[in-house]
């Protein structure tokens, strides 16, 4: 009995290791993309983006994908890339898509969950034509807008740390540095 709740304690530890999974969460246009390199070149760790992953699995864009199939259908192979990184031991970090943490459930057990914080005015502010076309579910500014407010409550929920992803991107990288080292 003592034993093994010394190796719950042991385990609960080895999880929290900067060496850890570190997995990055936040809404279309928070700035997952940008920060997780350097974040990634600051802890010295290999980077993978789960959009990345799947266009790369389905050899097209995720566009296509949302438009050949349906949102359904990218959720499935966005569920089969969670389970693929939930069952691998290498440390990365691990830039994720905004619907990521809603849909994966069990996000918080892959590693430590890292949430980008921002309003919604400032994520519009940052967005580019480009960045717009690219995404299926900001098509409509109204819409875009019901799906942040409809998600935030899990985003906090579903992380270990929110970061103020209006900082600067030191400064991002220094409070996940901090929080790592003080696990
Ligand atoms: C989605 C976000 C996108 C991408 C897909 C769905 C979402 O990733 O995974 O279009 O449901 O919020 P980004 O957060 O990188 O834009």
């Amino acid at each position: 009995m003592v034993n093994m709740s010394i190796k719950k304690k042991e385990s609960k530890m080895a999880s929290s290791l900067p060496s850890d999974k570190i997995i990055l969460t936040g809404f279309m246009g928070c700035g997952k993309s940008y920060f997780s390199q350097r974040l990634a070149e600051a802890l010295k760790l290999p980077l993978y983006d789960t959009d990345s992953l799947i266009e790369a699995k389905e050899g097209i864009s995720i566009t296509e994908i949302f438009s050949r199939y349906d949102e359904s259908y990218f959720r499935t192979l966005e569920a089969e890339i969670a389970f693929d990184i939930q069952k691998s031991s290498q440390a990365a970090v691990y830039a994720t898509g905004g619907g990521f943490p809603i849909f994966y459930h069990d996000i918080l057990e892959i590693g430590t969950v890292i949430y980008m914080d921002i309003p919604f005015k400032q994520i519009v502010a940052r967005m580019s034509t480009e960045d717009i076309k690219k995404r299926p579910l900001f098509q409509d500014l109204d819409q875009a807008l019901a799906l942040y407010n409809s998600r935030l409550e899990l985003y906090k929920k579903r992380s270990h740390l929110q970061i103020d992803a209006t900082q600067s991107i030191e400064q991002m990288v220094q409070c996940v540095q901090s929080f790592l080292h003080t696990r």
